[in-house]
């Protein structure tokens, strides 16, 4: 292996999808599909990935609040979440791979909820003005086989208690914008099995190797 291919630096990814998608199931195989190539990753997640992140998740998950209030807790928890992990994490080479990120405000509190879409483009500028990941996995299923996951495996939080309208729109905005953004967001069919999702995976990753 050359010097070159070992002292490549590492890269941002981010997980993606309507609740009941699942992402969860394949986060920790991208880790370790990863770490298996020898890179060193960062596994985190939003809102949350910090200790003040992980306090206003507590919040956003449970408590009812303004749709703006919601939105900026949001990137609130995202700032500490730039400064505290993933800055430092690229800074020093490794990989970051985070369940959610800026994408989820335009489909939930954008689609989802209906704010205006500037208003999230202007947060976005101000949070991470220079920082996109290099590549967002959108794990996409229709709505009825999310709603299927979503009642066998949990206890439902404040957003996963939403009607099918709602989960409608976060879906639409998701893939409004994996039509914008065709080279970075990955359109990732995830009505199949753990397996097949896996071999696409995998080759997906490689290329970014
Ligand atoms: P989720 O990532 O689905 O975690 P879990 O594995 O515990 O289900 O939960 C996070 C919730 O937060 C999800 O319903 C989407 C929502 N969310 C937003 O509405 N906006 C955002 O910007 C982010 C990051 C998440």
């Amino acid at each position: 292996m050359t010097q070159a291919s070992t002292t490549a630096s590492g890269k941002f990814i981010s997980f993606e999808g309507i609740d009941g998608a699942g992402k969860s199931t394949h986060i920790g195989f991208v880790a370790d599909f990863l770490r298996a190539r020898g890179k060193s990753v960062v596994s985190s997640r939003e809102p949350g990935g910090t200790a003040v992140g992980e306090k206003l998740r507590a919040l956003l998950l449970h408590e009812t609040m303004h749709l703006e209030t919601e939105t900026l807790l949001m990137f609130a928890s995202r700032r500490e979440h730039m400064a505290q992990v993933i800055e430092p994490a690229l800074a020093r080479g490794d990989w970051v791979i985070s369940d959610r990120f800026t994408d989820a405000s335009f489909a939930y509190q954008g689609g989802g909820r209906g704010l205006d879409r500037a208003k999230m483009e202007a947060l976005e500028q101000w949070v991470h003005p220079q920082l996109q990941p290099a590549l967002t996995l959108l794990f996409d299923v229709p709505l009825d086989v999310a709603r299927a996951r979503l009642d066998a495996t949990r206890t439902l939080d404040k957003f996963e208690q939403e009607k099918q309208d709602f989960f409608a729109a976060c879906r639409n905005e998701y893939l409004r914008r994996a039509a914008q953004f065709p080279e970075r967001i990955v359109v990732v069919d995830s009505t199949r099995s753990i397996a097949e999702t896996r071999a696409t995976l995998g080759a997906i990753l490689e290329k970014l190797l």
